[in-house]
């Protein structure tokens, strides 16, 4: 009886042992070949970066008293300019661009360059051309950042609008969108004189106001002063949605300011001029930029497995850092910054189904209904794409690179609703153009290679 227990006891010791090397040597196994024998392909990462809330702020917010004065200034819409001063020539009280550019020439050619300049391009145009009279108040929620002033909205309150200027509509976010209200000019306050300076900007342009009665008179009478000009907070009246709009995973659509706050240039006092607006320069460089971009990372790529050794996959690894962006990297959900891997033979051509990718970049759906991911970095942060592959015969190098695709969600909000044919009845050819432009945008920000014969 109790040698039969005993025999049981050692029997049953010995089916739980041999269960136990079964499942040692079968996880053991399973990793082997997940690392070695089974190359896989790059799973992008699902992360969701963190709510800001949870990130540490190195500058206060603001409350509502220090906002009042922005909120008030980009009035939605922004009042009607009216009559200008009687005495005032007709360059002096025109709205065009062009007529402000007359006396401020370097302003306006940099600002023609910009994407403020094409805030009413074909992407935004073809969608609005079929909203208006139809939806004014989406019209009215868009152009409030795009098109602010009263003079470029075709209706208001579901009326024809008196004051409509169909050109300056087009020319979308202009100077008077910043700088004028009722003919007043606000701007900077300058060093030599914060409040009024006296550039004289030469005998051109005091023939343009030799017409008035008044010599000493300043073209435009002059400017206020306003050291508003100067702050981020100008920039986060557009740039950043207000707390109850839309969000995903508790991270309003676009928050570049509040990003910001959480930054050591936030701490630092560098604001978003600093950066965007370097001298006073009116170009506002961002990610289509291919030189704004490279200043904003850094790019390292490592060899880890040569991929020679017995079932041994080429395993290479390329880390992203944001070391010059002064918000995520990239700070809204329509750039990719996409990270490739690509093997090349000796004539450097690309060898066929070795290509892998990662995205940094938050990825929504085009309904905006749920973020896939949200993989991009704030200061200091890091990416880290690894390729594993098997490695090919032909293989001497592996060429890795960080292309850029400014209007990536774009490119693929557009294909989806261009598809069916009922959408923009009036819009359609602008959103294909918008469609190829989104294409047109995407460059390579950087390069390198992995020497694969040194590792031989
Ligand atoms: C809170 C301000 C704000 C509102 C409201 C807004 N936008 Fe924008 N929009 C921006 C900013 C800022 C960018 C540039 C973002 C970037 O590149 O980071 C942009 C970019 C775009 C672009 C891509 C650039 C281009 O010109 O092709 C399109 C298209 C666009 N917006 C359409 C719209 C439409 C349509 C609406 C209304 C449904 C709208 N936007 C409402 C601020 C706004
Ligand atoms: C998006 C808003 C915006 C638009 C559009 C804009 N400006 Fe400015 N402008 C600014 C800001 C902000 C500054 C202050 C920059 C600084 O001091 O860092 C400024 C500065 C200026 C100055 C002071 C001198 C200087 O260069 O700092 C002049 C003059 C000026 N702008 C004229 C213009 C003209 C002319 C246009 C149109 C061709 C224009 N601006 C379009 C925001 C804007
Ligand atoms: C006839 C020439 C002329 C025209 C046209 C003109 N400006 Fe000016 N502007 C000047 C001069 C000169 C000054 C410097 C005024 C002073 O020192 O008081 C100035 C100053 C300014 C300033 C303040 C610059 C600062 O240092 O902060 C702004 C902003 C500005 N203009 C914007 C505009 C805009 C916007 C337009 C078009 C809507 C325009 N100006 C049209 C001649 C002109
Ligand atoms: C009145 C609204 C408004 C204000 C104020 C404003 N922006 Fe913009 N900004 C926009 C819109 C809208 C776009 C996108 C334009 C388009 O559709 O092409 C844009 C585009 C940009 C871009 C180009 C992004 C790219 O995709 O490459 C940069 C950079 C930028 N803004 C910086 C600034 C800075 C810095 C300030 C403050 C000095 C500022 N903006 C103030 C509305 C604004
Ligand atoms: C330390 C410098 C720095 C500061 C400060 C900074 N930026 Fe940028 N910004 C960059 C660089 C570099 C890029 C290009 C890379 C990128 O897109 O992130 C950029 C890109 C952008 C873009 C392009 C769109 C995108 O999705 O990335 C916008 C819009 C923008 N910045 C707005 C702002 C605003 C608004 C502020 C202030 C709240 C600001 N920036 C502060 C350096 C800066």
């Amino acid at each position: 009886m109790e040698q039969r227990t005993r025999s049981q006891l050692e029997k049953m010791i010995n089916t739980v042992l041999w269960i136990v090397l079964i499942a040692f040597v079968g996880f053991a196994g399973k990793d082997y070949f997940d690392k070695t024998l089974a190359p896989t392909e790059f799973d992008q990462p699902t992360d969701h970066a963190p709510p800001l809330f949870k990130v540490e702020a190195k500058a206060p917010n603001f409350e509502a008293e220090d906002i009042a004065w922005y909120r008030d200034h980009f009035g939605n819409p922004v009042p009607p300019q009216g009559e200008a001063p009687e005495d005032w020539t007709e360059i002096e009280a025109s709205s065009d661009p062009k007529d402000c550019g007359v006396c401020h020439p370097q302003q306006l050619t940099d600002w023609a360059e910009s994407w403020h300049a094409t805030g009413m391009g074909p992407g935004v145009m073809g969608q609005l051309v079929d909203w208006d009279g139809e939806n004014d108040g989406m019209v009215k929620a868009c152009q409030s950042c795009h098109a602010p002033n009263i003079e470029q909205y075709p209706r208001i309150g579901g009326e024809e609008n008196p004051h409509y200027d169909e050109e300056l509509r087009a020319a979308g976010l202009t100077c008077v969108g910043c700088h004028v209200r009722e003919h007043e000019r606000l701007g900077p306050p300058t060093a030599d004189n914060p409040v009024q300076s006296d550039t004289d900007l030469g005998e051109d342009t005091d023939e343009l106001v030799e017409d008035t009665e008044d010599e000493t008179r300043q073209p435009h009478d002059g400017f206020t002063a306003k050291a508003e000009f100067q702050d981020g907070l100008f920039c986060e009246q557009c740039h950043d949605f207000r707390p109850g709009q839309l969000s995903l995973e508790d991270k309003l659509l676009q928050e570049t300011w509040q990003e910001w706050r959480r930054t050591e240039y936030a701490e630092k006092g560098i604001s978003c001029q600093d950066c965007h607006m370097p001298e006073g320069r009116h170009l506002w460089k961002g990610i289509h930029d291919a030189d704004m971009t490279r200043a904003a990372f850094s790019a390292e790529p490592a060899l880890l497995r040569s991929g020679l050794g017995f079932l041994e996959p080429l395993e290479a690894s390329l880390k992203v850092t944001n070391v010059g962006a002064g918000h995520r990297f990239p700070t809204y959900t329509t750039p990719a910054v996409v990270l490739v891997f690509e093997q090349l033979d000796a004539s450097g051509a690309v060898i066929e189904n070795t290509r892998q990718e990662g995205f940094i970049s938050r990825r929504v759906t085009p309904n905006l209904k749920e973020e896939l991911w949200d993989t991009r970095l704030l200061p200091d942060e890091e990416f880290t794409m690894v390729y594993r592959a098997e490695r090919s015969e032909d293989a001497v190098r592996l060429a890795c690179r960080v292309e850029i695709w400014p209007d990536d969600a774009y490119r693929r909000f557009y294909e989806i609703n261009l598809g069916k044919p009922d959408n923009y009845p009036t819009g359609r050819a602008q959103i294909e153009e918008a469609l190829q432009a989104s294409i047109d945008s995407q460059y390579i920000a950087w390069e390198g290679e992995v020497d694969l014969t040194a590792a031989e």
